[in-house]
């Protein structure tokens, strides 16, 4: 399968391959749009172990020439030190602007190696090879590149696309089951804000996709990063359409922080996100869905226990204030009208303090 996705009012686009087994003809497919003087390979300590090998094979095979730089593991390496040792360590290899860097790994390599592309002698060709689920379907698509500061994450970035993604779903078999759930809970989120056939296949599917079904996992990989590359066609810089990404995020971000990213992954905290904003839109009368298949089931059993989480109303709405800019003490938030039907609003302490109780238990 082959999506396109175009930037700018169709001047420049990128496309984005998902097929079974891909990683064996990057080397194909890269020499394809234009032989590169040399690729950089950037990974991480864990990725590399079993993915590293068969790409290059791949680019051996089409004698493309490559260097490889791994970072270790982890979201705290995503930043400005990693940054400069990266390209210390190009400019020391002599590399020039005809080279290509491709990132092998999850969002936190993508972003970084993005950001290393967009930069590095005022940017070099970029290829995404993502490996995690949140990358397949949301990281590689959309050219946000991001590194974090002490001060927060994402602080430094630049819009910045590749000339192409190669999305491999075999590549998720190695995946563990936290961050493949991390995964499903932002596919679940573009199906509520986007794509109604995708939540009704999830709903239906959610045992086989669990137990890491290939089929399922192609099917739901294919449809979410394509639901995510139209919303990022119609809107790439995020003025409009692109905000109901949002969904599940306010809070979220919120939990994540009142938590100091501890007992809860950022799936989790998008799960009680969504399901606050479904709280809401029914408390507003602004959902109406006509009955039957109901979302909130269905992200309730992928959550964990969260008894020992910091759910304190006062202390969310501050931080949620503090991040988003509140206009007459009110935030815009991503509600429901239905499936696939989103809209924005205004929510006033009361109103979120009101349907955050008993959200947290609630199983
Ligand atoms: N640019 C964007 O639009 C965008 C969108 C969403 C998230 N992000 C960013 O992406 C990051 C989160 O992405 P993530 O969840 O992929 O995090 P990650 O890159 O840290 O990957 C999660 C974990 O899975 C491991 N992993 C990845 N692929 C694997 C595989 N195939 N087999 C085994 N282990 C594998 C990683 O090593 C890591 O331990 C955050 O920094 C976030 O800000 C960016
Ligand atoms: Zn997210």
């Amino acid at each position: 399968m082959i999506i396109k996705v175009n930037i700018d009012r169709r001047k420049q686009s990128y496309r984005l391959h998902i097929e079974k087994g891909l990683i064996n003809k990057a080397g194909v497919l890269i020499k394809r749009a234009g032989r590169p003087d040399r690729a950089i390979i950037l990974t991480n300590s864990k990725v590399k172990r079993s993915w590293l090998a068969p790409l290059t094979k791949s680019l051996e095979s089409q004698g493309i020439d490559f260097r490889v730089i791994s970072l270790p593991d982890g979201e705290k390496y995503k930043n400005i030190d990693s940054y400069e040792k990266i390209i210390g360590r190009m400019i020391a290899e002599k590399i020039d602007r005809r080279a290509i860097l491709i990132t092998l790994g999850g969002g936190v390599i993508g972003d970084l190696g993005g950001f290393v592309a967009a930069t590095y002698k005022r940017g070099i060709r970029l290829v995404h090879i993502p490996t995690s689920l949140v990358a397949q379907v949301d990281a590689s698509i959309g050219g946000k590149t991001a590194l974090d500061t002490a001060e927060g994450k994402n602080m430094i970035g630049a819009y910045y696309n590749p000339e192409m993604v190669l999305t491999d779903p075999d590549i998720l078999t190695t995946l563990d089951e936290r961050q493949f759930r991390n995964g499903l809970f932002e596919i679940i989120k573009i199906a509520l804000v986007y794509d109604r056939r995708l939540f009704d296949y999830i709903s239906r599917n959610l045992g086989k996709i669990a137990g890491r079904d290939n089929h399922s996992a192609l099917r739901i990989v294919s449809r979410a990063a394509g639901d995510k590359a139209k919303i990022v066609t119609t809107d790439p810089y995020e003025e409009n359409l692109r905000m109901i990404l949002n969904f599940g995020h306010t809070l979220g971000h919120a939990l994540e922080t009142a938590n100091e990213y501890r007992g809860l992954s950022h799936g989790e905290a998008v799960g009680y996100g969504m399901l606050l904003a479904l709280h809401l839109s029914r408390r507003l009368n602004i959902y109406r869905a006509a009955g039957g298949n109901e979302p909130d089931g269905l992200i309730k059993s992928l959550l964990q226990r969260c008894e020992s989480l910091n759910f304190n109303p006062a202390g969310l709405w501050k931080i949620i204030c503090n991040d988003k800019k509140a206009v007459n003490g009110e935030v815009r938030f991503v509600l429901l009208e239905d499936i696939a039907r989103p809209l924005i609003r205004e929510i006033s302490k009361s109103q979120f303090s009101e349907a955050l109780k008993g959200l947290c238990g609630k199983k």
